[in-house]
């Protein structure tokens, strides 16, 4: 066995999420399949420390040996509570079983975790960190190269994946100032607003900030996905993640909810050992082989820098609205197209003449002369689509200073002339 701190894996790979039940040890017991049989001695390390469950996955009942043994000193080393799983090349270090304190490490024990972990044997190592925000999955998660964010379509979901990776940069940046962390609350501000605070009173500091959240690595995987436009959810909290929260994190792809995975769990095989040929298992193996071709010597390269390329220069800073109602404005936002209208806003019987700068079906973007309020509704009559449909809105986002107003459409238009219109026309309201 190689001493400690002689080298460190060539890449560590985290699986968090925020929910229980999104499908986290399935993704993270799947990929590190995929990668042990792409030729990786891979270890998979289940630091669920609240519900640990990736040996059952295995179909092992009782491991002789699990993280408990090291995290209370049992063990001396990491290695050794490592066990050989079925798949040739994977090695399993089990959860901690139900031993008092080991939910909540602490600090000096977290950080010996933290150390052997880095100094594993192995090409791979992959970190199922279980449910939650706390400082203790955040911690390690941010130990990764590379931050998978698993989740499904559910609202609720992608409210936690958001949440989740907030915490994450958030408690990033919290240590690099050297602060007691502030998580928490639902509200959404920028990023790039405390990163412009932060530039002012220390440069340095700024500079340190920017170069970790470049080379932060998040990456978004979708599972349990029930049809093809599900994936709009995720390509818009991957949007929304790099406004907010100034980290690129690219859809790496999703899986579909299938029986087959399901029934993998209860029959406690893993997928990819029972299942050729399925959709799941194909979107695995890819995953996994992108998650090897990553250029992780670049992305610590880029955490390490002192003066990092500034990658954006993010609008103001903006608070006081909830997560949900930003990632709706997204998810409108896909489909959105430039159009140079003329339309009526019918504001209590007052008719004010508007221009429509963009339009989806969700929403569009509205100039108007007179000021609207965020929450408002009215209807908006399009008077330049054949049949002028009429459709009630409320004001979603209010940029006063440009006249410049962002709606949600809560009705389906209503025609309110006979016309005949085109394909194209009625397309664009569908
Ligand atoms: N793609 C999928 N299709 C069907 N069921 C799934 C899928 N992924 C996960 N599941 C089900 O969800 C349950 C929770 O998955 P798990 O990976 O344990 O979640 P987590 O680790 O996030 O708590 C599993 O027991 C399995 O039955
Ligand atoms: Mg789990």
């Amino acid at each position: 066995m190689r001493r400690r701190g002689q080298r460190t894996p060539d890449r560590i790979v985290a699986v968090g999420g925020g929910k229980g039940g999104v499908g986290k040890s399935v993704v993270a017991s799947n990929l590190a399949i995929a990668m042990a049989q792409a030729g990786r001695r891979v270890v998979l390390l289940d630091a669920d420390l609240g519900a640990a469950n990736l040996h059952t996955l295995f179909g092992i009942t009782r491991p002789a040996r699990c993280l408990a043994g090291f995290l209370s000193r049992a063990q001396e080393s990491l290695e050794e509570v490592r066990i050989h799983t079925a798949v040739p090349g994977l090695d399993l270090i089990p959860g901690a079983g139900a031993v008092p304190g080991v939910a909540n490490p602490g600090w000096g024990r977290k950080q010996r975790l933290l150390r052997h972990i880095r100094s594993l044997d192995a090409d791979v190592v992959v970190l199922d960190v279980g449910a939650g925000t706390s400082f203790d999955v955040v911690d390690l998660y941010n130990e990764a190269d590379l931050r998978l964010v698993v989740m499904t379509p559910q609202l609720t979901s992608v409210q936690n994946a958001y949440a989740f990776t907030k915490a994450a940069v958030y408690r990033l940046l919290d240590r690099l100032a050297g602060e007691r962390a502030q998580l928490g609350g639902s509200e959404v501000d920028r990023v790039e607003g405390r990163l412009r605070a932060t530039e002012a009173a220390d440069p340095a500091l700024a500079a340190r900030m920017r170069a970790a959240l470049s080379g932060a690595g998040f990456r978004l995987v979708g599972n349990q996905t029930f049809e093809q436009k599900d994936g709009r959810v995720y390509h818009a909290l991957s949007r929304m993640i790099f406004d907010f929260l100034s980290v690129q994190a690219p859809v790496m792809g999703w899986l579909w909810a299938s029986r087959r995975i399901h029934d993998s769990v209860s029959g406690r095989i893993p997928h990819l050992l029972v299942a050729p040929g399925d959709p799941n298992e194909v979107t695995l193996r890819s995953i996994a082989d992108a998650l090897l071709r990553e250029d992780v010597a670049a992305l610590r390269a880029a955490r390490a820098a002192k003066h990092p390329a500034r990658e954006r220069s993010g609008a103001a800073p903006e608070t006081g609205k909830e997560a949900l109602e930003i990632l709706r404005a997204y998810m409108a936002q896909s489909e959105r197209r430039p159009v140079d209208w003329t339309a009526t806003l019918e504001l209590e019987d007052t008719p004010v003449e508007v221009a429509v700068r963009d339009i989806s079906s969700g929403g569009a973007r509205i100039k108007s002369p007179v000021p609207l309020s965020r929450g408002q509704e009215a209807a908006l009559v399009l008077d330049q689509v054949p049949g002028a449909p009429r459709l009630r809105i409320v004001v979603r986002n209010a940029r006063e200073a440009t006249w410049d107003y962002g709606v949600e459409f809560i009705s389906e238009p209503v025609p309110t002339q006979d016309a005949t219109r085109t394909a194209a026309e009625v397309d664009l309201l569908h």
